[in-house]
């Protein structure tokens, strides 16, 4: 298969490049990091190929990803994630924030979808903490409820064209996204886990793919709680 994955230089999106690779399929990694493209392409030379992408670069990302026609798979992973100081609450965090995770993805979906073949699987990694109002997370989680909306009503418009929309919706992964975090992390999985769970989900054609499954089943049913009593729980974890 031919698979682009954004966010490739580190943590989730790394992992799950190596291990296609690894299986024999060709990988464009895309991200801005040249030092770990360049690390990635030197470990699978014939099968992983190196492409330098900021999403936040408007021309570059429609000028770069308008030139790839034939792929099967793509993963948008790129994401970062900041948390709110209520005591500084700021709209430039959120603007930041949204500006990779919302507007950089909806970016990548613009410049390749023209040339998305029938059959191809357009993949948006989301986050668990979309699932529930956590303590800080008003623009992290924001974002990600927002990606999972768009990939919803994607399922539902891209249905005729043959093109499958799924979700990925992880719970804490050891990557250096998780390693700023001060706080605890139940579950935490590695990122051999989590590509594994992402690989055998797009292999299956889930559309939502949420791991490790007891935290994503354990988020849901709180997620469907009333909301009074959903900002309770996150009280308390708070
Ligand atoms: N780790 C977790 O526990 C967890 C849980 C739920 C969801 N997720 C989601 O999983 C995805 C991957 O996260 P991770 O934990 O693997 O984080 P990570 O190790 O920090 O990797 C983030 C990736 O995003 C790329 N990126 C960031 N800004 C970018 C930009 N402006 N343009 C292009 N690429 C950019 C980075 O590449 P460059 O710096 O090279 O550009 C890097 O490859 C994210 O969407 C994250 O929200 C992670």
């Amino acid at each position: 298969m031919n698979i682009l994955i954004t966010g490739a230089t580190s943590g989730i999106g790394k992992q799950v490049a190596l291990d296609y690779a690894a299986a024999g399929h060709h990988v464009v990694a895309c991200g801005r990091n040249q030092e770990s493209l360049a690390a990635l392409v030197a470990q699978f030379p014939n099968n992983i190929a190196g492409q330098q992408l900021d999403v936040t670069d408007v021309e570059a990302t429609q000028n770069v990803l308008k030139t790839y026609l034939d792929l099967d798979v793509v993963i948008l992973s790129a994401g970062v994630c900041e948390y709110v100081d209520i005591e500084t609450f700021s709209t430039a965090m959120f603007e930041r924030v949204y500006e990779v995770n919302i507007f950089g993805t909806l970016r990548c979906v613009e410049a390749l979808l023209p040339n998305l073949r029938r059959g191809a699987k357009l993949v948006f990694v989301g986050s668990t903490a979309r699932l529930l109002p956590f303590t800080r997370a008003e623009a992290y989680g924001s974002s990600k409820a927002a990606l999972q909306y768009i990939a919803r009503s994607l399922q539902v418009d891209l249905a005729d064209r043959g093109i499958r929309v799924q979700t990925v919706s992880p719970g804490f992964v050891e990557t250096p996204m998780t390693d700023a975090n001060d706080f605890e992390m139940p579950m935490r999985v590695s990122v051999e886990f989590a590509s594994k769970a992402i690989r055998q989900g797009i292999k299956a054609n889930r559309t939502d793919i949420t791991f490790p499954r007891v935290f994503g089943w354990f988020l849901k049913i709180l997620s469907r709680l009333p909301q009074s009593w959903q900002v309770a729980v996150s009280k308390r974890i708070a």
